[in-house]
């Protein structure tokens, strides 16, 4: 599977089986995992075989079933770690995809306190969120998506690695399924501003990957 099926294929799974993971798929994992850390300065970290996390009320009121293992994604507090997790740990996402595991993004629905004994936090360090991995029950489902013109200006003559950027942009998760963000392009020159909501920040670094990999980072440069 290719990174570009990887994001049209991905959709957010909250029940799964008990399959195993297999070692090497594990150790592929890592290594992502590690790659991401080392390029992004983040603290990131696996936990497997952990009922704990998902064992709360705000987990079942999330509808999560038999979540074992998880990204605990943490990092420095500077004021761009949100966004750096959004970056990389979408990064993780779809290459867990690749490696025919299901994930979701986690910010509300899991037990932070349980995650909390299970991890490493350093001082000076934050846990913003989760990512809850395994094989899932199903593929999840396909979501209602914005269309391109509500998400940038109107042009006549669209750039193909722009509408490609776009319509990747567009399968990229948010929470609540928001999609609060707006694209401009100045020739090869492309920004991207949230538009509000919650969890905005981590939002806009997934949206910004997804984008990265659609139109191609030798086409284009970020303002
Ligand atoms: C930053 C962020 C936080 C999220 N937090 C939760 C959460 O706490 N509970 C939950 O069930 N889903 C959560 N989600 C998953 C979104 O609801 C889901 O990505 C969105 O509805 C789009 O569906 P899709 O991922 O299948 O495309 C979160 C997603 C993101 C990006």
């Amino acid at each position: 599977m290719t990174i570009l099926e990887a994001i049209k294929k991905r959709h957010s799974v909250r029940s799964y089986i008990t399959k195993k993971i297999p070692e090497d798929i594990w150790q592929e994992l890592t290594a992502a995992i590690n790659a991401c850390n080392n390029e992004g300065g983040l603290h990131m970290q696996l936990v497997t075989d952990d009922a704990d996390a998902f064992h709360t009320l705000l987990a079942h009121y999330g509808k999560f079933r038999n979540v074992r293992n998880y990204i605990a994604l943490i990092g420095p507090k500077t004021a761009d770690l949100d966004e750096k997790i959004g970056y990389y740990g979408e990064k993780i996402v779809l290459q867990a995809q690749i490696l025919g595991l299901n994930t979701c993004w986690v910010a509300l629905t899991f037990g932070k306190g349980a995650v909390r004994k299970k991890c490493e936090i350093k001082r000076g360090e934050k846990l913003v969120c989760v990512l809850a991995l395994g094989y899932g029950e199903t593929q999840g489902e396909f979501h209602k998506v914005k269309k391109i013109s509500e998400i940038c200006k109107n042009e006549m003559e669209m750039p193909k690695w722009y509408k490609t950027g776009l319509e990747c942009a567009l399968l990229a998760p948010t929470a609540m399924n928001q999609q609060k963000f707006a694209f401009a392009r100045d020739g090869s020159t492309v920004s991207v501003r949230s538009t509000g909501g919650v969890y905005s920040k981590i939002d806009l670094g997934i949206v910004k990957y997804h984008f990265e990999i659609g139109a191609g980072m030798k086409n284009f440069q970020w303002k």
